[in-house]
């Protein structure tokens, strides 16, 4: 498991949440959680493409429309083939697979470890090909985002006042850095090459304030445990290992001396 001491290292949760909670950004640069979700997980993860739990994809038409995996054909979207859906991806459009908590489990440790400060999370991926790729217009979210980079570079442009175009901060990560944008901020991102960046987001729990900060235990929460399927198989006994005289043993000057 993960403590939130390790996730905002070296800020420490208190002076997270006298200084950053809800008021300011934070980006700490580190090389750190680049495991959480990388481009070779994506690889397996479309492979699995239809079977999948979730996909979208920005600007799917060239006409700013987000696609959708519609399974039960709520959403009148089209089924697009797995052809397709690999084609949109070389052509330079922007993924995303919402409620990705249960994909890796590095990603569900950090929402239990979050869910003691924040309420119930949801973690997202975003993922993009090449430089270019188009990816949401300027918005703020309802949540409190902790936007974990594991692959490539991502420009953030963050607003001090969106209606005035003011901008707070405009700022280059890249892989292992960690940014938090407290909710209610307007931010964008553009991608100078391929990408992945997740997003795992929090509601504040019901009337939590500083002077009466409440900390839940992880057993108190009911999200889905994560269960270790790994069966118990007996150690073996370690065989020693076999000598074997190779070409350096042989060329030392030990076996060249002439008796
Ligand atoms: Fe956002």
């Amino acid at each position: 498991m993960v403590t939130i001491n390790e996730i905002l290292d070296p800020i420490d949760v208190g002076t997270f949440f006298k200084e950053y909670w809800k008021k300011k950004h934070l980006v700490i640069r580190r090389n750190k959680f680049k495991n959480l979700f990388n481009f070779k997980l994506l690889d397996t993860y479309l492979n699995k493409y239809p079977h999948v739990r979730s996909l979208q994809i920005l600007d799917y038409d060239d006409k700013d429309t987000r696609w959708c995996l519609d399974k039960h054909k709520k959403l009148k979207q089209p089924m697009l083939s797995k052809q397709e859906v690999y084609e949109l991806w070389r052509k330079g459009k922007s993924f995303v697979i919402p409620f990705a908590d249960y994909e890796h489990k590095p990603l569900v440790d950090i929402c239990f470890e979050l869910e003691r400060y924040f309420s119930h999370g949801q973690c997202n991926i975003y993922a993009s090909p090449k430089a270019g790729s188009k990816s949401f217009p300027p918005h703020k979210d309802g949540t409190e985002n902790f936007l974990f980079h594991t692959e490539g570079r991502v420009k953030w442009t963050l607003y001090k006042d969106f209606d005035n175009k003011e901008i707070l901060e405009e700022i280059t990560l890249e892989a292992g850095d960690l940014l938090y944008i407290p909710i209610g901020m307007w931010h964008k991102v553009d991608a100078p090459g391929a990408r992945m960046l997740i997003s795992i987001h929090f509601a504040n729990k019901k009337d939590q304030a500083l002077d009466k900060f409440n900390i839940s235990s992880l057993s108190e929460n009911n999200r889905n445990k994560w269960y270790n399927w790994l069966p118990d198989v007996p150690k073996q006994k370690k065989k020693r290992p076999v000598r074997l005289m190779n070409k350096a043993r042989w060329s030392k000057p030990y076996f060249n001396k002439k008796i």
